[in-house]
């Protein structure tokens, strides 16, 4: 593993340009479960209903007060370790992106600017009719909602759904454009965290690769975008990353959370 991650470290080292994408393991380690490991959310919640358009017509109340109880989980969560490399990174290369598939703030909160998300918000509530988007933080809304209470546009009236990106539905262009832009021009990408089985159609893997960058990526598990990576680190996030932050910058542990 030593000799991995020194490897890891000449790449990034190296570097004018890098390209990071997360996947929910990044916000792991901050106790936010995955989507499709053993306890994650698809096990739970069936995606059928909680994640898609046609699920959300016919049970608006039960997917909404499912969101609901995602974002009190996320508002309770504190960035990790790996959240604050990945937010430090930025200042150090002159071409940088961060995109992440996360619905929570763990990046932001953690000090990330140069990113895009790509499958939406959690904190967000777009309107069905006029697709205006707006922060559920600043509406008082109920913990859980009933038929009667659940959100609507302030100006249109009409229902609000989650502003997120549902099984069938496109990701915005902005967000995609610039991730493909960044896959397509960088020295090093880094996979953070994703199983690759929403992802691996994105094809962010195969632009960099044909680019002629260096793929790197840190997940415990192999996954479907593994093949594709010249460097695998099979570690927690909040483990490696802070591993490799201290190699390349000589900051301590100290100054990062515990993972
Ligand atoms: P998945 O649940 O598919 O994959 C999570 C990945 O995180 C797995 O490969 C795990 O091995 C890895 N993992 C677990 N703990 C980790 C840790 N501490 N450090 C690093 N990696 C770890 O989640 P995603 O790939 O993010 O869409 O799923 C993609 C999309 O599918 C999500 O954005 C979501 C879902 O439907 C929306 O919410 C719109």
């Amino acid at each position: 593993m030593t000799h991995k991650i020194d490897e890891l470290v000449d790449a990034f080292a190296n570097a004018r340009s890098v390209f990071v994408f997360t996947g929910a393991g990044a916000s792991k380690e901050s106790g936010l479960p995955t989507f499709r490991e053993i306890d994650g959310e698809w096990n739970q919640y069936d995606p059928m209903t909680y994640a898609t358009l046609d699920g959300f017509l016919s049970e608006p109340v039960r997917v909404w007060n499912m969101y609901r109880l995602r974002q009190r989980q996320i508002g309770d969560a504190q960035p990790n370790a790996a959240h604050i490399v990945i937010a430090q990174m930025e200042s150090r290369y002159p071409h940088f992106l961060l995109t992440t598939q996360n619905v929570d703030d763990l990046h932001e909160r953690a000090g990330s600017r140069k990113m895009v998300k790509i499958h939406g918000d959690c904190w967000g509530m777009r309107c069905m009719h006029c697709s205006e988007v707006f922060d559920t933080r600043e509406f008082s809304l109920p913990d859980e909602f009933t038929s009667e209470t659940l959100p609507r546009c302030p100006h249109c009236e009409v229902l609000c759904r989650p502003n997120i990106v549902w099984f069938g539905e496109f990701v915005p262009d902005e967000a995609m454009f610039a991730s493909i832009e960044r896959a397509s021009s960088c020295d090093v990408m880094l996979v953070v965290g994703t199983s690759g089985e929403v992802s691996g159609g994105y094809g962010f893997v195969e632009r960099a690769s044909m680019h002629g960058a260096t793929i790197v990526e840190i997940n415990p598990t192999e996954g479907i975008l593994t093949q594709h990576a010249h460097l695998w680190i099979p570690e927690p996030a909040g483990v490696a990353l802070p591993k490799l932050w201290q190699s390349l910058t000589g900051l301590g542990r100290n100054s990062l959370p515990p993972a």
